[in-house]
């Protein structure tokens, strides 16, 4: 990341750091809004009691036969006169866009972390204008309706920090709007009109920039809301991924996961491989019997069933991903079902780094795993494979260890409710640690254990000098940084420090989690 840095002490009179403005390091944003992870439920809730629903005819669009203009043309779901099956775009508890008319634009911009808006009828791109039109349907209703509609302009940036100026303001603006039908306007209507590609499903706008660079984020501001956004689509015919900032590297990497998440029968005379339609470089009019555009947001990699109206869980999302990414190899466990539990030890380059990580392995083995370095980098160096190696390495395993950092976002990639996650914290960020990853570990019924680092692990207490507080007390060194506590957790916590694990107390973690793997096992196994 090129960043504008100057050389900058702490007030502390610890040694000076660089500091970089923040908000130029991805990973330490997250930290933000801790708090959402205990809004007690009844608030979470209060919506849909609170906010007055415009009830306004029939839920949701209508997937219907537009015959003459080329357009949608859905031979399974539309029915002869046009009016078929209600498809909701909108899949949130309580949301005013769950009701929205066909033929009009929503938006609902009442959450901290993202917008999102939803286009039921008739939608076609406009690429120079980065634009998604609504056509009138053919059996428009009153002039004045239309009239209405086509006052309507929103512009959305479609990301889920929309609390992060600084990278929201790099995401694609994209117009949303009722077509223009006047002669002079700056389209021309017959042109526009015209269809270059039909899809059958909805488009579903999403970003492929953002922080998107990083395990974490992919995962937690991309694929993961976007699944929870459009996952109720997928039994029906799906979404089509029309996205921005649309590049080969992020394609490549996720591919499995795009493919997933996009409908590969929103086919038409003239649709082109992929599934995904490149929005800012495709310049060919598509168009679709819907969109949405953004991604709901629950919490730190969450699936929160109590905002869903199908009440998926991220145990779905889990399923999900191993659709994705092709079965398991569950029967060549089975059959070695005498063999030692594997630990894939995740192994880091550069910072947070463990100095003794052979000796690591090596107590693994000595306490009855089965050990596996894990060589991730997709941290500091840019290129990276596929995340599908990543995936079957990890989801053959049945423990996961790993010091705090985007890549252990893998974990998401272990078996739910059989397998297990340690974390290494080091010293400053014990509880950034816990919400980033243990939280979310618990929540897919992993096994979670957390191994903080104390003073003589960190490399930090070969730094500064001995008793001093940013060792010895990180909480109060935080503290007493105020306003530049960032500073202190960024260039000091997550970017200063290795670790040396004290291995007799490390034993002590490894050693229960691999009885409880065998405890695990054990009662999997039909009693004898
Ligand atoms: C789209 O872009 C291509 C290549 O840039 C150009 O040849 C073509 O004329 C454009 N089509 C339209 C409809 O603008
Ligand atoms: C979701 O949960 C609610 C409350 O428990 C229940 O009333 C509803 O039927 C569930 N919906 C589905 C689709 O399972
Ligand atoms: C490191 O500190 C812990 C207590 O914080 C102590 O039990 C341990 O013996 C120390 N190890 C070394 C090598 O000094
Ligand atoms: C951590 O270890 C890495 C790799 O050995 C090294 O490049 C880096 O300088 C170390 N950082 C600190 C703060 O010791």
């Amino acid at each position: 990341m090129a960043a504008a840095s100057k050389a900058s002490g702490l007030d502390d009179g610890i040694p000076a750091v660089k500091v970089i403005k923040p908000g130029r390091c991805a990973f330490v944003h997250v930290f933000v809004a801790l708090t959402f992870v205990a809004v007690p439920c009844v608030l979470l809730y209060a919506p849909r009691f609170s906010v007055p629903t415009p009830r306004r005819g029939a839920a949701g669009f209508v997937v219907q036969r537009v015959g003459s203009s080329g357009v949608v043309v859905d031979a399974d779901e539309a029915h002869g006169g046009g009016v078929g099956p209600v498809v909701v775009l909108d899949n949130q508890v309580g949301s005013p866009c769950a009701s929205m008319r066909n033929h009009a634009i929503c938006c609902d911009r009442t959450d901290h972390h993202s917008d999102v808006c939803f286009m039921a009828g008739d939608v076609r791109t406009h690429a120079a204008s980065l634009s998604l039109l609504l056509f009138p349907s053919p059996s428009a209703g009153t002039a004045a309706a239309a009239a209405d509609e086509q006052q309507v302009v929103e512009r959305i940036r479609p990301y889920t920090r929309k609390w992060d100026a600084f990278i929201t303001k790099t995401i694609h603006e994209v117009t949303l709007r009722a077509a223009r039908h006047h002669p002079d306007d700056d389209e021309p209507a017959a042109a526009a009109r015209h269809c270059d590609v039909v899809h059958a499903a909805p488009a579903f706008v999403m970003t492929a920039g953002g922080y998107s660079h990083n395990l974490f984020h992919a995962f937690n501001d991309g694929f993961l809301p976007a699944w929870l956004t459009s996952q109720h689509l997928l039994r029906r015919r799906g979404v089509v991924l029309a996205v921005l900032g649309y590049n080969t590297r992020w394609a490549a990497r996720f591919g499995e996961l795009v493919a997933g998440l996009s409908s590969s029968s929103a086919s038409a005379a003239h649709h082109h491989g992929g599934g995904v339609v490149d929005l800012v470089n495709d310049n060919r009019t598509h168009c679709f019997p819907g969109a949405i555009v953004g991604t709901r947001y629950h919490d730190y990699l969450a699936v929160d069933p109590a905002r869903l109206r199908d009440n998926k869980t991220v145990l779905d999302f889990h399923d999900f991903l191993a659709a994705a990414y092709g079965p398991r190899a569950e029967t060549e466990l089975d059959r070695t079902a005498g063999r030692r539990p594997r630990v894939g030890i995740v192994s880091r380059r550069g910072r947070r780094v463990v100095e003794n990580e052979a000796a690591v392995a090596r107590l693994a083995a000595s306490v009855g795993f089965d050990a596996h370095v894990i060589n991730t980098g997709t941290i500091i160096n840019g290129a990276t494979p596929p995340l599908s190696a990543l995936y079957k390495t990890v989801a053959a395993c049945d423990a996961l260890v790993g010091v705090h950092g985007a890549d252990l976002t893998a974990f998401l990639f272990l078996r739910s409710g059989a397998a297990a996650l340690v974390q290494v914290a080091p010293l400053g960020i014990s509880l950034l640690s816990r919400n980033l990853f243990g939280v979310p570990a618990a929540r897919m019924a992993l096994r979670y254990e957390q191994y903080d680092v104390v003073g003589n692990e960190s490399s930090l207490s070969r730094k500064y000098p001995p008793g001093h507080v940013v060792v010895a007390d990180p909480a109060r060194a935080r503290r007493e940084q105020g306003s530049k506590e960032w500073d202190l957790v960024e260039y000091v916590y997550l970017r200063g420090q290795n670790v040396s694990l004290d291995l007799g107390r490390f034993r002590e973690t490894l050693a229960r989690v691999h009885s409880w793997l065998m405890m695990q096992r054990r009662s999997a196994l039909p009693a004898v």
